[in-house]
């Protein structure tokens, strides 16, 4: 099928590239010139594992293109995949559809036969209803349909869960649409995709509650592991026995320094917005943000109990600032609390990432990139293990560590506290006695 992705960013472009290695054919368009010129020269914008591989074969089998020319590659198209940003406003909770419905507009008028116009980009409910509106006043016609077909990729893991989905959801209120959309994923439904074709609204629904589901299962156990701390009970163990029961389920129970990314702080934001504007009250989500917007500072105050509250000139080092690992993605992470609040104190501050130097960091002059494990941790008093990166899980400690008042705070539970007693290391996590 002849397929046309607007917006290459993490959704487009992973959608786009991996429908092309489908065997369809796929123009990504984006307004952004300098991008498009990046992608054809085969410079990817975003760091996912296995992404230019993909990016290279598919053009080079001259199934996949870029183009900055919306207007002719929507024409050569049937399906129209939007898949721009709906970031958070400035000003409060709700979604900002600048995008949406600008390329909405643009759509209008390049409607040249029957399309599928598909929203991908996460938007509140009845959004789909507001681009049938604006598509309608230049296309009386009707040849098209609005469809919701929500992403549920995860930022590292972002083409085996466009390849392996759990489900493909199809909102759509027509038949035509589902019909060809149906056969369109058949490849993954072959390989044991569920195939679910509901309302447009209850697509756009399902996408919202999905991921404000995903953040309280995570607060439940981050809070589950404030209780832990102060009863010598290993939040893991908590994990296990709760996630064996097939109704709970074991995934997304690892207790950590607070859910960060560039979904879930903003999907759980607008789906409170979206009940505000039909007068419903979301009570959990709303306690769900607060407790996860709290735990970065609850976690700061654990930081200052282990350095008794002297933190001037105290050498502390992250490992990982990423909001989680496989990605280069800060949106969120909850080092951009930590490290400037430790900064202000007068900390002196190193650290590593895999993806290297944050300008994030930048403007603070006590925070220090170092460009490896051993020379981030030399001298330090305090070793925060932020991100669970591979490559902080196999660390020897024991010869790494030079001073042996060294404190490591292994925020993501990566190792054992029996092991680091019995080599003498001063060892903290989350959710295990203090
Ligand atoms: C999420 C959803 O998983 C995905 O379906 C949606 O399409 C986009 O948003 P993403 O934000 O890329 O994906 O990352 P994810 O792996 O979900 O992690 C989100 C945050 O939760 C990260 O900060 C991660 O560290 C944290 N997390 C995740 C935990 O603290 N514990 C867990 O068990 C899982």
């Amino acid at each position: 099928m002849k397929l046309c992705m607007i917006g290459t960013g993490y959704v487009g472009l992973v959608s786009g590239v991996c429908f092309s290695d489908l065997g369809n054919d796929v123009i990504c368009v984006d307004k952004d010139l300098h991008k498009i010129n990046d992608l054809k020269k085969g410079v990817i914008p975003i760091y996912e594992p296995g992404l230019e591989e993909l990016v290279l074969k598919n053009v080079k089998n001259k199934r996949l293109s870029f183009s900055n020319n919306l207007e002719s590659s929507v024409k050569k198209s049937d399906i129209i995949f939007i898949c721009v940003g709906t970031p958070t406003k400035k000003s409060g909770n709700s979604a900002d559809l600048t995008q949406i419905f600008s390329v909405a507009k643009e759509l209008s008028k390049s409607i040249n036969k029957f399309k599928i116009i598909i929203t991908k980009s996460t938007v509140p409910v009845t959004t789909g209803d507001e681009i049938e509106k604006i598509l309608k006043k230049k296309n009386t016609m009707n040849k098209f349909s609005v469809v919701s077909n929500p992403e549920f990729l995860r930022e590292g893991e972002a083409i085996r869960d466009f390849t392996y989905p759990d489900r493909v959801v199809i909102g759509s209120n027509d038949l035509k649409s589902n019909k060809i959309l149906k056969n369109l994923y058949s490849p993954l439904i072959g390989k044991g995709a569920k195939y679910v074709h509901t309302s447009r609204r209850a697509a756009e629904l399902i996408k919202y509650a999905s991921n404000a589901f995903l953040a309280t299962k995570i607060t439940f156990i981050n809070e589950i592991a404030n209780l832990c701390e102060k009863t010598s009970i290993n939040v893991d163990d908590i994990a296990i026995g709760m996630g064996l029961d097939q109704r709970i389920g074991s995934r997304f129970l690892r207790a950590g320094p607070a859910y960060g990314g560039s979904c879930f702080p903003k999907d759980t934001k607008a789906i409170i917005s979206t009940a505000d504007k039909f007068q419903t009250n979301l009570s959990v989500i709303k306690s769900v943000i607060k407790s996860n917007e709290n735990r970065s500072k609850l976690l700061l105050k654990r930081v200052y109990k282990i350095l008794n509250n002297k933190i001037k000139n105290k050498n502390i080092s992250f490992l990982g600032v990423t909001f989680k690992a496989n990605t280069d993605d800060m949106r969120d992470s909850s080092s951009l609390t930590m490290i400037p609040e430790l900064s202000k104190k007068g900390a002196l501050i190193k650290y590593f990432d895999p993806t290297g130097y944050k300008k994030d960091f930048k403007k603070f002059k006590n925070v220090q990139y170092m460009k490896s494990v051993d020379s981030c941790l030399a001298k330090a008093d305090l070793i925060i293990i932020h991100t669970e990166w591979n490559d902080f899980k196999s660390l020897n400690f024991k010869k790494l560590l030079k001073n042996k008042k060294t404190t490591i705070y292994d925020m993501r539970n990566l190792y054992s506290p029996n092991k680091m007693i019995k080599q003498n290391i001063k060892y903290l996590s989350v959710g295990r006695s203090l």
